[in-house]
């Protein structure tokens, strides 16, 4: 049997500052298989690691992502509610990341986030660091945004690509093949048993989002689903080995 990996949502989102350095570490600390993350290109083309379009609920600044240089961004707080506990943090990029995966074995998602603005060159200085630093193997990139996709298989077949999508789909696994991806990230609501059950089986991996329930990710984990994506690694874990009866 195939244990459910479980990917850490902008690390561990549930408990410190989303898509940053310390909520990434947490993830590695308590044992997640990988992260995810979302990247966006700042005023001066570099490769950042943020949600939202603004850095107005993340931080402490107000405006566009693409209006900043990197320097700018860097003077930001990105540590927003959970500044009391963890301190004064900031937004990373993503060499800093993948200089910091070296140093351990997660894999990582990297959600494009260009559905909004298309960022041209995005997927290009994503791979190019990605193949930098040696990741090809262990990088899944994933977007909403499935000519970014298809952009991104083109440039590099041999990272694995897969699309987003939060409605239903008919028959992913023939959609995800048709776009040469070898998974799906379906919004769990997009999601039911028979869709997970039915990919898996055609040879399409299935990692939804976001899982932060114990009665969904129990039942995802009974289901043999190839993946969750979770704000809650750390709860998530110690649920796994409860069903699995691993430890
Ligand atoms: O990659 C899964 C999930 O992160 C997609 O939605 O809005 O949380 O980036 P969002
Ligand atoms: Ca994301």
């Amino acid at each position: 049997m195939t244990f459910t990996q479980i990917f850490a949502h902008r690390g561990s989102a549930g408990t410190h500052p989303e898509n940053t350095m310390i909520s990434f570490m947490e993830a590695a600390r308590v044992g997640a298989d990988g992260i995810e993350l979302d990247v966006q290109l700042t005023k001066d083309g570099e490769v950042v690691v943020i949600h939202d379009e603004t850095v107005d609920r993340t931080t402490n600044g107000k405006g566009f992502v693409k209006d900043y240089l990197l320097q700018e961004l860097k003077k930001l707080d990105s540590s927003h509610k959970f500044s009391k506990e963890f301190g004064v943090t900031n937004i990373p990029t993503l060499k800093e990341v993948l200089e910091w995966m070296q140093g351990n074995s997660l894999l990582l998602n990297i959600e494009l986030k260009n559905s909004v603005f298309f960022y041209p060159g995005l997927e290009e200085k994503t791979i190019a660091l990605v193949r930098a630093y040696g990741m090809e193997n262990r990088v899944i990139i994933s977007s909403f945004n499935h000519y970014s996709i298809v952009h991104c298989y083109r440039l590099a077949p041999e990272i694995e690509t897969a699309p987003l999508y939060r409605d239903g789909l008919y028959m992913p696994w023939v959609y995800a093949e048709s776009i040469q991806s070898k998974a799906i990230h379906p919004s769990i609501k997009a999601a039911p048993d028979a869709i997970i059950k039915s990919s898996i089986q055609a040879g399409i991996a299935v990692r939804p989002y976001t899982i932060n329930e114990e009665s969904k990710m129990k039942s995802l984990y009974s289901l043999g689903c190839s993946a969750i994506i979770t704000d809650y690694p750390e709860k998530a874990i110690l649920i796994k080995r409860k069903i699995y009866g691993i430890h």
